[in-house]
């Protein structure tokens, strides 16, 4: 199975955080949902699952269509505390979110964020590529993408294709080898 980090990065490098003042551009959002069509599933996060699923940060159009954006989609949220949330599959770890989906045929799983989750799957060396969105902001101390949280390494990727996406938005598209 092949598996892509998606990421919005700041213009000063950290995983971009998103809130009531500083949303998440539409073009981002729009090529996230067109790859988890794509891909026909998204792994998330807990608390990046709870923030999307936020009924104050869901506008009145999107609450009252019961199909949802995602409508289709599998998503695999991963925690270790929650055993069940309705209309999701909870998984405890990354190993087990990617055999979830192997197992019901998909061929690319999506890995949507947030940081935790990321830094997950890069430590454990379970991501293949990767696509960062270099929004246009700045940010103070933040959040960070990791490959190894202890100690300093690096590893090579290699680019696979550079575009922008529109609002100042330019994507990265990265091989990990
Ligand atoms: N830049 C972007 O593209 C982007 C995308 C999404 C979100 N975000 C931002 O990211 C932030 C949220 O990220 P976050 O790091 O705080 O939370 P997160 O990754 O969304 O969720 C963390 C939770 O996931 C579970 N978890 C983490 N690692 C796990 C593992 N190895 N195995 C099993 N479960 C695991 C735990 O849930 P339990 O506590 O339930 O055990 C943990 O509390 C927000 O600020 C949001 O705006 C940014």
């Amino acid at each position: 199975m092949k598996t892509i980090l998606w990421a919005t990065l700041t213009a000063n490098g950290n995983y971009a955080q998103s809130g009531p003042d500083n949303p998440p551009k539409t073009e981002a959002l729009e090529d996230f949902s067109a790859k988890a069509k794509a891909a026909g599933n998204f792994i998330v996060g807990r608390k990046t699952f709870q923030e999307m699923t936020d009924p104050s940060r869901i506008s009145q159009e999107e609450q009252g269509n019961t199909e949802g954006p995602f409508a289709g989609i599998d998503i695999v949220v991963l925690s270790k505390n929650m055993e069940n949330i309705p209309g999701v599959t909870v998984v405890k770890s990354p190993q087990e979110a990617i055999s979830y989906l192997q197992q019901k045929g998909h061929l690319t799983a999506l890995i949507s964020g947030g940081a935790d989750i990321h830094n997950s799957f890069l430590e454990q060396e379970l991501v293949n590529e990767v696509i960062f969105n270099v929004a246009p902001v700045l940010e103070g101390k933040g959040l960070n993408l990791l490959i190894d949280k202890d100690n300093y390494r690096f590893k090579a990727v290699r680019l696979l294709d550079c575009k922008p996406l529109g609002s100042d938005i330019i994507q990265l598209r990265y091989a990990l080898e």
